[in-house]
Formats: structure tokens, sequence, C-alpha cells
């Protein structure tokens, strides 16, 4: 691994980027990777200025400038090999890829989405869980493959649903633990513990994972590794 046995790592985002600076704090903390560079599709996302703060080199890609996802799609890959990463995040990134940049980047992308995978794939998770009348809810990081939200699940955060709770609320309890479960797939990554087998499964120190890690947030807020 080159830069002192760090991880090259570019982040996407469209957003807040919280996530992001999550990545960040815990690189700060030694977490073995080095973000090269933030990427947004979109010029106002406040996770640019987080990586600003911290020094971090970023890009704006418009997806708004380009007719179609194809052109847009070959900019964006030229742009993140630039940086020469072993990993690409995707931090609250809201685009949908095309397979063949997938492919590019098979078994070096990884993804957070907010839902218990495979339940909730695409939008508005929060108020589909709550309106099916889940009693528990979370956040999934996986491997990306050309299925959307379908690749293979690394780590769950799981958390009982609140009886009368609201959507927001849902999404920032989610949140919180998406700023634990992120960090810690992207350091396994970074370490050589964690690989995308040859056959579809992750694999965590040297045997495949059948079913996700899972963390358990109570009710009471605290937290639980089963
Ligand atoms: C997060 O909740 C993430 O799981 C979600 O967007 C939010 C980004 O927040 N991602 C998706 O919905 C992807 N399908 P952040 O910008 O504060 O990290």
């Amino acid at each position: 691994m080159p830069d002192g046995g760090h991880l090259r790592v570019v982040v996407l985002i469209s957003g807040g980027g919280s996530n992001l600076q999550a990545l960040m704090d815990q690189q700060t903390k030694g977490l073995p990777i080095e973000i090269v560079a933030v990427i947004s599709n979109r010029p106002d996302a406040y996770g640019l200025e987080r990586a600003r703060r911290q020094g971090i080199p970023t890009e704006v890609l418009d997806h708004r400038r380009y007719d179609s996802r194809e052109p847009y799609e070959a900019d964006l890959q030229g742009l993140i090999d630039r940086y020469r990463p072993g990993l690409v995040v995707l931090a609250g990134f809201m685009r949908i890829l095309t397979p063949r940049l997938v492919g590019h980047y098979l078994g070096r992308m990884l993804n957070i989405h907010p839902s218990l995978l495979p339940k909730f794939r695409g939008l508005h998770t929060h108020q589909r869980a709550l309106d099916a009348g889940e009693r528990e809810h979370g956040a999934s990081v996986h491997f990306v493959t050309a299925e959307l939200d379908g690749g293979p699940v690394i780590i769950q955060a799981r958390l009982p649903i609140r009886s009368g709770e609201d959507a927001a609320s849902l999404a920032a309890r989610v949140l919180t633990q998406e700023h634990i479960i992120y960090p810690r797939a992207v350091g396994w990554f970074a370490q050589g513990r964690l690989r995308l087998g040859d056959d579809g499964l992750p694999w965590l120190d040297g045997a495949p994972l059948l079913s996700p890690v899972v963390i358990e947030a109570s009710s009471a807020g605290e937290r639980r590794e089963v």
C-alpha cells in the first residue's frame, strides 16, 4: 500500500457530508486511510466545505451540465482515477451508477444505505420503514455492484423504532449509527481484512460473511455488538 501504509480513498458526496466527517475524524484518530479527494456532483454540497477545512482537495462534477449518464460517468471515472484510489467511498452520493462504472471499481467501491438491506432500496427509506410498520430500522454498508443498493452487505446498524417516531427523528438516529459502521468497514478494508470474494460474498478475516456483522443500538442509545 502506498503512502506509508495508508489506503488512498476518494469520497463521493452530494450533500451534508456527515459520513465524510466521520471518516475524516477517524483518519485523524489513526484509521490507516488517506482521503486524497472529495468529489461532489453538487457545487453547494456542505461536505465540500468540511473537506476544505481539513485541507483535502475537492472537485465538483455537476451532472446537470451533461445531457446523458455515459459522458458524465466517463469524466467522473477519469477524475476519480487521477487520484489513484485503492478505495472509492460513496457517502451520500445520490447518483445511480451504470454497470460499466461499477464494474471498473468492483471490489473497491463501498456504499452506505439508510435501511436494513435488502429492505427499502432506493429513496425515502425512513418514511417507508415507518409506513410498513417495521419495528426496527437501520443502515447497511455494502460493496457496490450493478444492482442498485443490492451489493453484498458487510455491516449493519440496527435500532428499534420508537412508538410515535417520525421520519426525521428516525433518520437522525440512523445517521448517528452510520457514523460508527462506515469507518469500521473502511478500516477493515484498509487493514486488508475485508475484500469482495470471487463468490460474490464479502470476506472478513479470511472467511466469507454469510450474514452481515450487526451492531445493535438499543432505544436507550447504548450499543452492543453481536
Ligand atoms: C446518509 O443517510 C446515507 O446513508 C444516505 O444519504 C445520507 C448522506 O448523509 N445515502 C443514500 O441514501 C444512498 N442511497 P451525509 O451527507 O450527512 O453523509
